[in-house]
């Protein structure tokens, strides 16, 4: 899902104070090593391949640009065929350009989930400069039906503690519409908590979960 915080005005200043150019919605930290990090540097912080209930599962760390037109098919047709209906009747509405180009922008890292027969899901994130502190904001998490269940979508998380810790983020932060009840139970099940952050008004469609990577 889209970002969303709700303290723009201070980020923006702190981008300003901090000389970073703000790409409009979508802040990236370019004055941190994170933002630099190769796509085989976040391969070390993951296993390539991972048995999961008797099925081998391989995993792939990639920048968009990396992506083969098939696999940003399968990951668009995937994103759209599970989320624009649930988007589109929400506060963050569905518009297939906007969202494109957020999925598949530059700073966009993908870890990409297959098995012997093919796509399986995958998980979209980005080192965001957050007010206060620095963040892997995990946009995407999406797994085909046939494989929920299996313990993939688990796995993708799982792989995003490492990576978090080695470029020095200070958390892991996602947002989750509240009507995705079982994404927000899966989330909370695996270590996502509310966010100080997250909006308190009931009217609010949506809540900011986040799980801390220092003490
Ligand atoms: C949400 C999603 C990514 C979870 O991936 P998954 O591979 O199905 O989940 P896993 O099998 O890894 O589940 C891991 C754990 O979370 C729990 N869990 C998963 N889905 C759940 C749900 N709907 N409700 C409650 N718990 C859930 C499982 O019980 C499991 O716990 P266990 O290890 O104790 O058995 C996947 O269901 C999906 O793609 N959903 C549609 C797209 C979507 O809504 N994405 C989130 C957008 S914010």
């Amino acid at each position: 899902m889209p970002r969303r915080r709700l303290s723009d005005k201070i980020r923006q200043a702190r981008a300003v104070e901090w000389g970073i150019l703000l790409d409009t919605q979508y802040t990236v930290n370019t004055y941190a090593t994170c933002a630099q990090a190769t796509a085989e540097q976040l391969a070390e912080s993951i296993l390539p391949s991972v048995v999961i209930r008797g099925q081998q599962f391989v995993f792939r760390a990639v920048y968009a640009s990396q992506l083969s037109n098939d696999e940003r098919d399968l990951i668009w047709n995937l994103t759209e065929g599970n989320m624009a209906d649930m988007s589109a009747a929400s506060s963050m509405g569905w518009a297939s350009g906007p969202k494109k180009r957020e999925l598949f922008h530059a700073q966009s890292r993908f870890i990409v989930a297959y098995n012997a027969i093919g796509f399986v899901g995958f998980t979209m994130f980005r080192f965001d400069v957050e007010d206060d502190g620095d963040v892997l904001y995990c946009y995407e998490a999406q797994i085909e039906e046939g494989m929920r269940g299996l313990g993939v979508g688990k796995q993708l998380l799982e792989f995003l503690v490492p990576i978090g810790k080695r470029w020095g983020m200070d958390c892991i932060m996602l947002t989750v519409l509240k009507v995705n009840a079982g994404a927000s139970r899966f989330y909370k099940a695996n270590g996502f908590k509310l966010d100080e952050y997250s909006p308190d008004e009931p009217e609010c469609d949506y809540e900011i979960l986040s799980m801390p990577l220092k003490q």
